[in-house]
């Protein structure tokens, strides 16, 4: 039988990538894609989109019947930033979304379901550097609360009820396509807005804060490949680790500089963030990724540098 994918938070910044991707290899009309917002008309065009708030378990439902759903990938999450302002709102829609389609799942309705977790779930007494997978955890945000949360749901789940839950912690994500929203990781991706517009930049995080990071084509990799590896070799239902790189504002910066002379960074716009960022690892440790289904990212720093700037000076 065909595989019928859909796409939760297909117009986010995970989901825009992802929908394309999923697209190219699995054909336009296999792949639904969702979001509480309308999409683009060139996206509507493109293949079927089902307009969906997640929080509405018999919606949900709906879009699973009518299009035969065999996998999920769950990417509807309010992030780091904005649910430090609201925090009941926050994780009602981190977990009642996720709730939904675990359930839903746990009553044979689809298959397989891919839910990511984040370097937000790691806290301040967690060690920074080379953050193991298996190590202390204590979120000291809303969101990363919901995410170590919602990891031990998932493998809860997958231990009780034999439900495929899939997921990993995603470290900041680049991407061109479509821009975070209400992140700690976003300075990442405004910086080179900024820049391909011969502006400086006024960065929200201390310039030595450095945080993982990965270019979104390497994301979109690590979360096929992992939903893709036969299910005996996921052995870890939590949450897996995956890095690429790790950078301070400053050394982001100064790459930039090199293709873009005269670009330049302030540190003029500090805010709440630096402190939620203050509390996450510094450079992340993912064998296992690698080990048990052969994750690698392609990009480096350089060439993510090189190839942000070509796509967005287009
Ligand atoms: N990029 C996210 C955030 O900053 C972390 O998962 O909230």
């Amino acid at each position: 039988m065909a595989e019928k994918i859909l796409v939760l938070g297909s117009s986010g910044q995970i989901g825009t990538d992802l929908v394309d991707h999923l697209r190219e290899a699995y054909g336009n009309d296999n792949v639904i894609a969702s979001d509480l917002r309308a999409p683009s008309a060139e996206r509507l065009a493109q293949g079927p989109f089902e307009q969906l708030n997640a929080m509405d378990a018999q919606a949900a439902f709906e879009v699973i019947k009518k299009h035969g759903v065999t996998q999920v990938y769950h990417l509807v999450a309010m992030l780091s930033a904005t649910a430090e302002k609201m925090p009941m709102k926050g994780w009602d829609l981190n977990m009642t979304s996720l709730f939904n389609f675990l359930e839903m799942a746990r009553e044979k309705h689809f298959k397989k379901m891919y839910w990511p977790s984040s370097i937000a779930a790691f806290g301040p007494q967690t060690p920074k550097e080379n953050t193991p997978q298996l190590t202390v955890m204590d979120p000291g945000t809303v969101y990363g609360i919901s995410k170590l949360a919602g990891e031990l749901w998932c493998d809860y789940y997958f231990k009780k009820y034999g439900v495929d839950t899939r997921g990993l912690r995603y470290p900041g994500l680049i991407s061109y396509k479509t821009e975070p929203g209400g992140g700690t990781t976003d300075y990442a991706v405004d910086i080179f807005h900024k820049a391909v517009k011969g502006e400086d930049y006024s960065c929200f995080l201390s310039e030595d804060r450095r945080l993982p990071m990965m270019y979104m084509p390497d994301a979109i990799k690590a979360t096929v490949g992992i939903m893709e590896a036969p299910a005996d070799q996921v052995k870890i239902r939590t949450s897996y680790n995956v890095g690429a790189f790790s950078f301070t504002p400053k050394e982001l910066s100064a790459i930039i500089e090199k293709e873009i002379p005269g670009f330049s960074t302030n540190y003029d716009a500090l805010d709440s963030r630096d402190q939620i960022a203050a509390g996450w690892p510094s450079s992340i440790d993912d064998r296992e990724a690698r080990e048990h289904w052969g994750w690698q990212p392609d990009f480096d720093l350089p060439t993510m540098v090189k190839d942000m700037i070509k796509n967005l000076s287009k």
